[in-house]
């Protein structure tokens, strides 16, 4: 497993009505990836944004996109989503019964996968896909918001998920989202974390900057 850190502000946390200075704002400041949040208002309540603003991202920016698709029946906007420019998609366990094949499907494409785990589900659910997947999200809050607290139960999902994937030949890097700050990220590291994903931390901070290297280190 890598030892790099990778910070991906979430824009969900963003002035969407200047999404573009936006972006760049935090590209600048030292964001590694953007961590766009596609929800349906099925799987979690609110429905944000879809495709279309993936491709203006990809327009607008080099940058890494990953992409977190908060919807059911996923496989259905995989291609579209590639087509958009998008660099990983991460599917949710919860929403796949046929996980390894979706989780294949997106390789196939040509670009990175990932799986997400809501704070309710066990670690071991992931664990028969890690052969087939590039990155496990473990959710630190219930998906659908911005700004909730973190739950620190999740940290030892974390570990365990670690310890696993040191012992196996998966290529995957573990990321955490939800109430990510420079009091919680710590914690995560040094659980296995390398992936960080912050909304309101970054984009609610004075110092961009600042805050991408409080994160980071
Ligand atoms: C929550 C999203 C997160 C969210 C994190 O469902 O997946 O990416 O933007 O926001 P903060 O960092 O504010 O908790
Ligand atoms: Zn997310």
């Amino acid at each position: 497993m890598s030892n790099s850190t990778f910070i991906a502000p979430s824009i969900l946390a963003a002035d969407i009505g200047r999404l573009g200075e936006e972006v760049a704002s935090v590209v600048s400041a030292g964001a590694d990836w953007i961590h766009v949040d596609v929800m349906d208002g099925t799987f979690v309540p609110p429905i944000t944004f879809g495709a279309n603003v993936v491709q203006s991202l990809r327009r607008q920016t080099k940058t890494f996109l990953d992409v977190h698709l908060m919807i059911v029946e996923p496989e259905r906007h995989f291609q579209a989503f590639k087509d958009a420019g998008a660099d990983r998609l991460i599917i949710h366990q919860e929403t796949c019964p046929h996980l390894h094949r979706s989780l294949s499907a997106i390789r196939s494409l040509g670009i990175k996968n990932g799986v997400a785990i809501n704070p309710g589900t066990p670690v071991e659910a992931v664990y028969d896909v890690l052969d087939v997947c590039d990155l496990v999200l473990v959710m630190t809050v219930n998906p659908g918001w911005g700004g909730q607290a973190f739950i620190p139960g999740c940290l030892g999902k974390v570990r365990e998920l670690q310890a696993r994937i040191q012992s196996s030949s998966s290529p995957a890097i573990i990321e955490v989202d939800g109430g990510i700050s420079a009091d919680t990220a710590p914690h995560c590291r040094n659980a296995g974390a390398r992936a960080f994903v912050a909304g309101s931390f970054i984009f609610g901070a004075q110092d961009r900057a600042e805050a991408i290297k409080r994160l980071r280190s």
